[in-house]
């Protein structure tokens, strides 16, 4: 009975002011509860879900933000065009029985005079994202920097889909000394292997139909990798497959997996595989493990 009760009473909490988020995080708080928070832009797709599953296993209490960062937009990206879908994402919440969300407006975040901005270092500077979104790492700094302190969780999730900002992440709660853990989340897949994103509904059906050739790439180098092939020549091979299929490659680079630095030869080290193309205007990032 007990159990049918609190499942009729479940209510998604929708905060947008900081009072009223001060509140229910206190209230957590005061009850001994722990908090996971997840950090979105909204356009909710499986693999957001999938982190709001993650973050119930973790904790008492689960928050998901709701927040288009306009900081960490340049100037010429898709800042106004960014999906958002705010209802379809309650009404997905809702149904996952999540706790809280915090989608707080620009202003909120960026009150009229805001002067104070997170420049992560380290791997914020590996030469992979940054070199070709220098505003970007900082942006996302700033505003996770913020929803970590509004939010005070216990736990935070983060998707390995955008690797080396998990790294980040990860970093700026330790040298912010922040008490709370990042969780990193396995990237979640449509069944040709093409990673799940906001921004995959932009494909055309033809772009849609080549997009897995980047999960392809970066399994046959992982493969051939872990066979002991040179990781030289594996890369090459991926760069021509991948334009070959009509991207304009970004990068697909080999990196240490936690630094994030070049390799060291020999090869001795965990190896991450990175990759970012630009298929027609969109852009698609992706990585795996060898
Ligand atoms: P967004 O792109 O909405 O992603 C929110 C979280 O979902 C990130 O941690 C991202 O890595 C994760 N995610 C997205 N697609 C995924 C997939 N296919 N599998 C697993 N996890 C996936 O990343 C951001 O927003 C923003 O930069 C943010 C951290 C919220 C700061 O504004």
């Amino acid at each position: 009975m007990a159990r049918i009760a609190e499942t009729t009473k479940h209510r998604l909490h929708v905060i947008r002011s900081l009072p009223a988020l001060r509140r229910v995080i206190g209230e957590f708080h005061k009850r001994r509860r722990t908090i996971a928070l997840v950090p979105t832009m909204g356009a909710l797709h499986a693999g957001h879900l999938e982190l709001v599953r993650l973050a119930q296993r973790r904790a008492d209490r689960v928050v998901v933000s709701i927040f288009v960062n306009p900081t960490q937009f340049a100037p010429q990206e898709d800042l106004s065009t960014y999906p958002r879908t705010f209802a379809a994402d309650l009404a997905a919440l809702r149904k996952l029985k999540t706790d809280c969300v915090w989608a707080p407006s620009v202003e909120t975040m960026y009150p009229d005079g805001f002067a104070t901005r997170v420049v992560p270092d380290g791997p914020a500077k590996a030469g992979l994202e940054d070199a070709f979104r220098p505003h970007f790492f900082a942006g996302v700094a700033t505003v996770v920097a913020k929803l970590l302190i509004q939010c005070d969780p216990d736990v935070a999730i983060f998707g390995e889909k955008d690797y080396q900002q998990l790294k980040v992440v990860t970093r700026l709660a330790g040298d912010l000394a922040l008490r709370c853990r990042i969780i990193g989340a396995p990237v979640v897949r449509e069944a040709d292997g093409l990673a799940r994103s906001s921004r995959n509904r932009y494909l055309s059906a033809s772009e849609r139909a080549v997009a897995p050739t980047l999960y392809r790439v970066l399994s046959d180098c992982a493969r051939g990798i872990r066979d002991g092939k040179p990781i030289v020549d594996m890369l090459d091979a991926g760069r021509i497959a991948i334009s070959n299929a009509g991207f304009a490659l970004d990068y697909l680079e080999a990196r240490n997996a936690e630094t994030l630095s070049p390799l060291d030869a020999p090869v001795d080290e965990p190896i991450r595989l990175l990759v970012a193309a630009r298929l027609g205007k969109t852009r698609l990032i992706d990585n795996l493990a060898v």
